[in-house]
Protein backbone atom coordinates (compact mmCIF):
# COMPACT_ATOMS: atom_id res chain seq x y z
CA UNK A 1 0.00 0.00 0.00
CA UNK A 2 0.92 3.32 -0.42
CA UNK A 3 2.31 5.71 2.51
CA UNK A 4 -0.39 8.41 3.59
CA UNK A 5 1.09 11.46 3.67
CA UNK A 6 0.53 13.69 6.38
CA UNK A 7 -0.75 17.16 6.45
CA UNK A 8 0.39 20.05 8.45
CA UNK A 9 -2.34 22.10 10.03
CA UNK A 10 -1.30 26.22 10.65
CA UNK A 11 -0.63 25.15 14.35
CA UNK A 12 1.34 22.12 13.33
CA UNK A 13 -0.70 19.59 13.96
CA UNK A 14 -0.24 16.53 11.32
CA UNK A 15 -3.00 14.85 9.91
CA UNK A 16 -2.91 12.35 7.51
CA UNK A 17 -4.18 13.07 4.07
CA UNK A 18 -6.61 10.13 4.14
CA UNK A 19 -9.63 9.88 6.38
CA UNK A 20 -12.72 7.23 6.63
CA UNK A 21 -15.72 8.70 7.42
CA UNK A 22 -18.47 6.59 9.19
CA UNK A 23 -21.56 8.75 7.71
CA UNK A 24 -24.89 6.71 7.32
CA UNK A 25 -23.42 3.62 9.04
CA UNK A 26 -25.84 3.88 11.59
CA UNK A 27 -25.87 0.04 12.66
CA UNK A 28 -23.39 -0.09 15.55
CA UNK A 29 -22.10 -3.18 15.47
CA UNK A 30 -21.62 -2.80 11.61
CA UNK A 31 -19.91 0.94 12.31
CA UNK A 32 -17.62 -0.59 15.15
CA UNK A 33 -16.45 -3.53 11.80
CA UNK A 34 -16.18 -0.76 9.66
CA UNK A 35 -13.74 1.37 11.45
CA UNK A 36 -11.75 -1.90 12.75
CA UNK A 37 -11.37 -3.01 9.21
CA UNK A 38 -10.30 0.64 7.64
CA UNK A 39 -8.14 0.59 10.56
CA UNK A 40 -6.55 -2.83 9.37
CA UNK A 41 -6.67 -1.39 5.68
CA UNK A 42 -4.56 1.37 6.68
CA UNK A 43 -6.59 3.85 7.55
CA UNK A 44 -4.95 6.01 10.91
CA UNK A 45 -7.86 9.11 10.57
CA UNK A 46 -11.73 8.54 11.54
CA UNK A 47 -14.46 11.22 11.30
CA UNK A 48 -17.75 11.12 12.93
CA UNK A 49 -19.89 13.13 14.49
CA UNK A 50 -22.33 13.90 17.46
CA UNK A 51 -25.06 13.60 14.59
CA UNK A 52 -24.30 10.18 12.90
CA UNK A 53 -25.48 8.32 16.34
CA UNK A 54 -22.28 6.11 16.18
CA UNK A 55 -19.62 8.03 18.11
CA UNK A 56 -19.57 4.81 20.61
CA UNK A 57 -19.36 2.78 18.28
CA UNK A 58 -16.27 4.42 17.16
CA UNK A 59 -14.86 4.35 20.48
CA UNK A 60 -15.41 0.66 20.26
CA UNK A 61 -13.25 0.08 17.24
CA UNK A 62 -10.69 2.27 19.18
CA UNK A 63 -10.41 0.62 21.91
CA UNK A 64 -10.31 -2.78 20.19
CA UNK A 65 -7.73 -1.93 17.42
CA UNK A 66 -4.93 -2.07 20.51
CA UNK A 67 -3.13 0.81 18.71
CA UNK A 68 -1.61 3.28 20.55
CA UNK A 69 -4.22 6.27 21.19
CA UNK A 70 -1.62 8.66 19.38
CA UNK A 71 -1.15 6.56 16.47
CA UNK A 72 -4.79 7.76 15.55
CA UNK A 73 -6.84 11.27 14.45
CA UNK A 74 -10.04 11.22 15.38
CA UNK A 75 -12.50 14.15 14.37
CA UNK A 76 -15.59 14.85 15.66
CA UNK A 77 -18.59 17.65 15.40
CA UNK A 78 -20.79 19.97 17.62
CA UNK A 79 -24.42 19.75 16.45
CA UNK A 80 -26.77 22.78 15.67
CA UNK A 81 -28.40 22.17 19.49
CA UNK A 82 -25.44 22.70 21.07
CA UNK A 83 -24.24 25.89 19.16
CA UNK A 84 -23.22 27.79 22.28
CA UNK A 85 -20.65 28.71 24.80
CA UNK A 86 -22.81 26.42 27.15
CA UNK A 87 -23.79 23.42 24.74
CA UNK A 88 -20.53 23.29 22.88
CA UNK A 89 -19.14 22.55 26.50
CA UNK A 90 -21.76 19.90 27.54
CA UNK A 91 -21.43 18.09 23.65
CA UNK A 92 -17.56 18.00 23.84
CA UNK A 93 -17.69 16.12 27.04
CA UNK A 94 -20.34 13.96 26.00
CA UNK A 95 -18.52 13.21 22.70
CA UNK A 96 -15.31 12.53 24.51
CA UNK A 97 -17.22 9.82 26.91
CA UNK A 98 -18.85 8.26 24.03
CA UNK A 99 -15.63 7.96 22.36
CA UNK A 100 -14.12 6.98 25.45
CA UNK A 101 -11.26 9.38 24.69
CA UNK A 102 -9.65 12.26 27.07
CA UNK A 103 -8.83 14.35 23.58
CA UNK A 104 -9.93 14.37 20.62
CA UNK A 105 -7.51 15.16 17.61
CA UNK A 106 -9.94 17.92 15.65
CA UNK A 107 -13.42 19.07 16.94
CA UNK A 108 -15.39 21.14 13.94
CA UNK A 109 -18.67 22.88 14.11
CA UNK A 110 -21.22 20.89 12.36
CA UNK A 111 -22.81 23.46 10.59
CA UNK A 112 -22.42 27.61 10.00
CA UNK A 113 -26.15 27.62 12.42
CA UNK A 114 -26.83 28.79 15.82
CA UNK A 115 -24.75 30.66 18.29
CA UNK A 116 -21.21 29.39 16.06
CA UNK A 117 -19.09 32.51 17.96
CA UNK A 118 -20.13 31.41 21.39
CA UNK A 119 -19.70 27.74 20.68
CA UNK A 120 -16.11 28.86 18.98
CA UNK A 121 -15.60 30.78 22.66
CA UNK A 122 -15.60 27.16 24.30
CA UNK A 123 -13.62 25.20 21.42
CA UNK A 124 -10.79 28.34 21.89
CA UNK A 125 -10.36 26.94 25.63
CA UNK A 126 -10.55 24.03 25.30
CA UNK A 127 -8.12 23.94 22.80
CA UNK A 128 -5.64 25.97 24.94
CA UNK A 129 -6.32 23.18 27.79
CA UNK A 130 -5.38 20.60 25.06
CA UNK A 131 -8.45 18.85 24.59
CA UNK A 132 -8.84 19.62 21.19
CA UNK A 133 -5.55 19.15 19.19
CA UNK A 134 -7.00 21.64 16.39
CA UNK A 135 -10.68 23.45 15.80
CA UNK A 136 -12.39 23.77 12.81
CA UNK A 137 -15.73 24.08 10.84
CA UNK A 138 -18.12 22.39 8.49
CA UNK A 139 -20.52 23.34 5.83
CA UNK A 140 -19.40 27.49 6.15
CA UNK A 141 -19.24 28.81 2.33
CA UNK A 142 -16.90 31.26 1.71
CA UNK A 143 -18.50 34.77 2.72
CA UNK A 144 -19.85 32.79 6.50
CA UNK A 145 -15.44 31.57 6.19
CA UNK A 146 -14.36 34.80 6.09
CA UNK A 147 -16.75 36.63 8.48
CA UNK A 148 -15.85 34.17 11.37
CA UNK A 149 -11.89 33.74 10.61
CA UNK A 150 -12.12 37.43 11.04
CA UNK A 151 -13.99 38.13 14.06
CA UNK A 152 -12.48 35.42 16.42
CA UNK A 153 -9.10 34.77 18.35
CA UNK A 154 -8.43 31.29 16.51
CA UNK A 155 -9.01 31.15 12.80
CA UNK A 156 -10.30 27.73 12.21
CA UNK A 157 -7.68 25.14 11.55
CA UNK A 158 -9.86 23.47 9.04
CA UNK A 159 -13.30 23.73 7.05
CA UNK A 160 -14.78 20.74 6.13
CA UNK A 161 -16.64 20.72 2.96
CA UNK A 162 -18.43 19.27 -0.06
CA UNK A 163 -15.41 18.67 -2.78
CA UNK A 164 -16.03 16.22 -5.67
CA UNK A 165 -15.63 16.16 -9.60
CA UNK A 166 -19.11 18.11 -10.01
CA UNK A 167 -19.06 20.59 -6.81
CA UNK A 168 -15.03 21.56 -6.65
CA UNK A 169 -15.02 24.47 -4.90
CA UNK A 170 -12.84 26.63 -7.10
CA UNK A 171 -13.55 30.00 -5.74
CA UNK A 172 -13.51 28.75 -1.59
CA UNK A 173 -10.43 26.46 -2.06
CA UNK A 174 -7.82 29.69 -2.57
CA UNK A 175 -9.72 31.68 0.45
CA UNK A 176 -9.14 28.88 2.84
CA UNK A 177 -5.51 28.88 1.40
CA UNK A 178 -5.23 32.62 2.36
CA UNK A 179 -6.10 32.25 6.02
CA UNK A 180 -4.11 29.14 6.55
CA UNK A 181 -7.22 26.76 6.86
CA UNK A 182 -6.86 23.14 5.66
CA UNK A 183 -9.74 22.00 3.26
CA UNK A 184 -11.15 18.58 4.51
CA UNK A 185 -13.32 17.28 1.33
CA UNK A 186 -16.29 15.46 2.37
CA UNK A 187 -18.56 13.11 -0.07
CA UNK A 188 -15.85 13.09 -2.34
CA UNK A 189 -17.80 10.69 -4.57
CA UNK A 190 -21.11 12.90 -4.14
CA UNK A 191 -22.26 9.16 -2.65
CA UNK A 192 -22.16 7.86 -6.47
CA UNK A 193 -24.22 10.50 -7.73
CA UNK A 194 -24.68 11.58 -11.32
CA UNK A 195 -23.40 8.26 -12.11
CA UNK A 196 -19.75 9.13 -10.74
CA UNK A 197 -18.32 5.48 -11.47
CA UNK A 198 -19.13 5.06 -14.91
CA UNK A 199 -18.56 8.70 -16.15
CA UNK A 200 -16.93 8.64 -19.10
CA UNK A 201 -14.49 11.03 -18.87
CA UNK A 202 -13.74 9.39 -15.25
CA UNK A 203 -13.85 6.37 -16.91
CA UNK A 204 -11.22 7.16 -19.36
CA UNK A 205 -8.89 8.65 -17.47
CA UNK A 206 -8.82 5.54 -15.03
CA UNK A 207 -8.13 3.62 -17.76
CA UNK A 208 -5.08 5.26 -19.05
CA UNK A 209 -3.57 5.05 -15.30
CA UNK A 210 -4.94 1.83 -14.89
CA UNK A 211 -6.36 2.95 -11.31
CA UNK A 212 -10.42 2.42 -10.77
CA UNK A 213 -12.82 5.64 -11.01
CA UNK A 214 -12.67 5.91 -7.32
CA UNK A 215 -8.69 6.23 -7.26
CA UNK A 216 -8.99 9.34 -9.77
CA UNK A 217 -11.37 10.87 -8.18
CA UNK A 218 -9.37 10.89 -4.96
CA UNK A 219 -6.36 11.96 -6.42
CA UNK A 220 -7.82 14.62 -7.95
CA UNK A 221 -9.58 16.26 -4.90
CA UNK A 222 -5.88 15.50 -3.22
CA UNK A 223 -4.34 17.48 -5.92
CA UNK A 224 -6.51 20.33 -5.58
CA UNK A 225 -5.10 20.40 -2.31
CA UNK A 226 -7.99 19.22 0.26
CA UNK A 227 -7.73 15.95 2.96
CA UNK A 228 -9.95 13.36 1.49
CA UNK A 229 -12.87 11.61 3.48
CA UNK A 230 -14.20 8.60 2.13
CA UNK A 231 -16.88 6.04 3.03
CA UNK A 232 -17.07 2.31 2.46
CA UNK A 233 -18.25 -0.48 4.35
CA UNK A 234 -16.07 -2.92 2.20
CA UNK A 235 -13.14 -3.51 3.49
CA UNK A 236 -11.57 -4.21 -0.42
CA UNK A 237 -12.87 -0.49 -1.23
CA UNK A 238 -11.36 0.89 2.02
CA UNK A 239 -7.47 -0.66 0.77
CA UNK A 240 -8.25 0.80 -3.18
CA UNK A 241 -9.23 4.30 -1.76
CA UNK A 242 -6.12 4.40 -0.09
CA UNK A 243 -3.66 3.40 -2.87
CA UNK A 244 -3.89 7.54 -4.19
CA UNK A 245 -0.35 8.16 -3.43
CA UNK A 246 2.00 6.32 -5.44
CA UNK A 247 0.38 8.04 -8.72
CA UNK A 248 0.23 11.60 -10.29
CA UNK A 249 -2.66 13.06 -12.58
CA UNK A 250 -1.16 14.95 -15.43
CA UNK A 251 -2.07 18.25 -15.62
CA UNK A 252 -4.17 17.96 -19.34
CA UNK A 253 -6.22 15.21 -17.00
CA UNK A 254 -6.63 17.20 -13.96
CA UNK A 255 -8.05 19.95 -16.74
CA UNK A 256 -10.50 17.29 -18.03
CA UNK A 257 -12.10 16.65 -14.51
CA UNK A 258 -12.02 20.41 -13.94
CA UNK A 259 -14.11 20.82 -16.49
CA UNK A 260 -16.73 18.92 -14.44
CA UNK A 261 -16.86 20.98 -12.07
CA UNK A 262 -21.12 22.34 -12.20
CA UNK A 263 -20.40 24.59 -9.08
CA UNK A 264 -23.42 23.54 -7.15
CA UNK A 265 -23.84 20.94 -4.36
CA UNK A 266 -25.19 17.22 -5.26
CA UNK A 267 -26.89 17.08 -1.90
CA UNK A 268 -28.51 20.64 -1.10
CA UNK A 269 -28.21 24.13 -0.21
CA UNK A 270 -26.97 25.78 2.67
CA UNK A 271 -29.00 28.66 1.59
CA UNK A 272 -32.37 27.06 1.53
CA UNK A 273 -34.71 28.04 4.34
CA UNK A 274 -36.10 24.56 4.42
CA UNK A 275 -32.66 23.39 5.31
CA UNK A 276 -31.96 25.68 7.59
CA UNK A 277 -35.39 24.98 9.52
CA UNK A 278 -34.75 21.51 9.94
CA UNK A 279 -30.98 22.17 11.01
CA UNK A 280 -33.00 24.37 13.65
CA UNK A 281 -35.29 21.94 14.60
CA UNK A 282 -33.56 18.80 14.35
CA UNK A 283 -32.58 16.93 18.06
CA UNK A 284 -30.42 14.13 18.72
CA UNK A 285 -31.18 11.37 21.11
CA UNK A 286 -27.76 10.56 22.73
N1 LIG B 1 -19.39 17.65 7.36
C1 LIG B 1 -20.43 17.21 6.72
O1 LIG B 1 -21.51 17.88 6.68
C2 LIG B 1 -20.38 15.88 6.01
C3 LIG B 1 -21.41 15.53 5.12
C4 LIG B 1 -21.31 14.29 4.47
C5 LIG B 1 -20.22 13.47 4.71
N2 LIG B 1 -19.25 13.82 5.62
C6 LIG B 1 -18.08 12.94 5.90
O2 LIG B 1 -17.49 12.55 4.68
C7 LIG B 1 -17.50 11.13 4.57
C8 LIG B 1 -17.62 10.70 3.12
O3 LIG B 1 -18.81 11.19 2.54
P1 LIG B 1 -20.08 10.27 2.21
O4 LIG B 1 -20.04 9.08 3.08
O5 LIG B 1 -21.27 11.13 2.26
O6 LIG B 1 -19.93 9.87 0.69
P2 LIG B 1 -18.77 9.35 -0.31
O7 LIG B 1 -17.56 8.94 0.46
O8 LIG B 1 -18.66 10.32 -1.42
O9 LIG B 1 -19.46 8.08 -0.94
C9 LIG B 1 -19.74 6.93 -0.21
C10 LIG B 1 -20.42 5.94 -1.17
O10 LIG B 1 -19.48 5.50 -2.16
C11 LIG B 1 -19.38 4.07 -2.14
N3 LIG B 1 -17.94 3.77 -2.37
C12 LIG B 1 -16.92 4.04 -1.54
N4 LIG B 1 -15.75 3.69 -2.11
C13 LIG B 1 -16.05 3.19 -3.33
C14 LIG B 1 -15.27 2.68 -4.39
N5 LIG B 1 -13.93 2.60 -4.32
N6 LIG B 1 -15.91 2.23 -5.52
C15 LIG B 1 -17.26 2.29 -5.62
N7 LIG B 1 -18.06 2.78 -4.64
C16 LIG B 1 -17.46 3.24 -3.51
C17 LIG B 1 -19.88 3.63 -0.79
O11 LIG B 1 -20.55 2.39 -0.86
P3 LIG B 1 -20.11 1.13 0.06
O12 LIG B 1 -20.11 1.58 1.49
O13 LIG B 1 -21.18 0.10 -0.24
O14 LIG B 1 -18.76 0.73 -0.45
C18 LIG B 1 -20.91 4.72 -0.46
O15 LIG B 1 -22.16 4.40 -1.05
C19 LIG B 1 -18.67 10.73 5.47
O16 LIG B 1 -18.64 9.36 5.83
C20 LIG B 1 -18.50 11.68 6.63
O17 LIG B 1 -17.47 11.23 7.49
C21 LIG B 1 -19.32 15.03 6.26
Amino acid sequence: MSRIPNVSLSNGVLMPAAVFGVYQIRDLKECQKAVEDAIAAGYRAIDTAASYGNEAAVGHAIKACGLDRRELFITTKLWVEDASEEGARRAIDRSLDLLGLDYLDLYLIHQPVGDVYGAWRTMQSFYQNKILRAIGVSNFASDRFIDFAHHNAICPHVNQIEINPFCQQQETLPILNKFGTTPVAWAPFAEGKNNLFTHPTLESIAHRYERTVGQIVLRYVHQLGAVVIAKTVRPERMVENLNIFDFELEEDDMKRIAALDTNTSQFFSHRDPKIIEWMCSRHIEH
